[in-house]
């Protein structure tokens, strides 16, 4: 399976924070926001990633990521020149999904929980249809929304309903299978003139080809706002120091997965040396 980070947009309700820097290079705590999401794919055991932003911002990426080599990982980057939708990213990336299943994670969502790297494992084993997740908010308004019948069978989805009819939230982490291209080729623009997310998962719901898995015990920030990202940074600084972890940390999933060797880490925790991230690698390194 191919992984997709769509980091495209232009942030406008985090202004002016993001008039100069792209929102997902925006730090959560102790690293950059995209950091979270590559982890994710990384949990999925995704190893080739396309990082899909702005022609302005493309370059921040690359100079924080490089070419994924450093992690055992394969980072290849895209631009999308507007924004254009989130299922515009597999038109952008076809030839880089070729004739894989692909996941795609929105560059700005955070989602953490213990019972979580299980499921990515799961969902990363798809071999047709798609896999999407349901996560109840108290308000779905400006979200994609789904509805359940009483057996929980799927039953409606709908992007940003100002009635909704369930309190199901559609998370920004998808996983299809290779008709996703053809479906993001196909699907008609919306009233916002955007290629939709929901419009593809409603063609996998009309195949009958559509899993909505709802996550419990799990937390989603969508670090779309001010106090999104305060929340985020607060939550990551918390459960870092009560659970003594380090949540999104690349370099250690790199390690821990044996896609870099210890010396390898040891590099990488010495090129930060000065900051508490890379005094924390320094240790994950040594402890082993
Ligand atoms: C997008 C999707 C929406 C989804 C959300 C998750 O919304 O269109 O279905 O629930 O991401 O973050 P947008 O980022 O366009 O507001």
């Amino acid at each position: 399976m191919k992984g997709i980070i769509l980091a495209g947009g232009y942030g406008t309700r985090l202004y002016p924070i993001t008039k100069s820097i792209s929102k997902n290079i925006l730090p959560i705590y102790d690293k950059p926001t995209v950091y979270y999401t590559i982890s994710i794919l990384m949990l999925s055991n995704i190893r080739d990633i396309l990082i899909i932003s702005t022609p302005e911002d493309i370059s921040a990426y690359k100079r924080l990521l490089g070419d994924g080599n450093k992690l055992g990982l394969n980072f290849i980057y895209m631009i999308q020149e507007s924004p254009l939708g989130l299922a515009d990213a597999f038109i952008i990336g076809e030839d880089f999904i070729g004739n894989d299943s692909v996941a795609l994670i929105l560059g700005d969502n955070i989602i953490y929980g213990e019972t979580f790297p299980n499921i990515l494992h799961e969902a990363a084993t798809l071999k047709e249809g798609a896999i999407i997740f349901g996560y109840y908010v108290d308000d779905p308004k400006s979200y994609g929304v789904v509805e359940f019948d009483k057996n929980g069978k799927v039953i409606s989805l709908e992007e940003k309903p100002s009635a909704p009819k369930s309190n199901y939230a559609v998370p920004g982490i998808y996983f299809y299978d290779n008709k996703v291209i053809e479906f993001a080729k196909s699907v008609l623009p919306s009233a916002r003139g955007e290629i939709e997310i929901t419009s593809v998962n409603k063609a996998y719901l009309e195949l009958d080809q559509l899993q909505v898995k709802i996550l419990t015990d799990i937390l989603w920030i969508d670090t779309g706002t001010y106090d999104n990202l305060l929340e985020a940074s607060n939550f990551i600084k918390s459960i870092q120091k009560d659970k003594l972890l380090c949540i999104g940390s690349i370099e250690r999933i790199a390690y821990e997965k044996g896609y870099i060797s210890k010396e390898q880490l040891l590099t990488l925790a010495e090129s930060m040396s000065k900051s508490g991230y890379g005094k924390y690698l320094k240790s994950i390194a040594e402890r082993s």
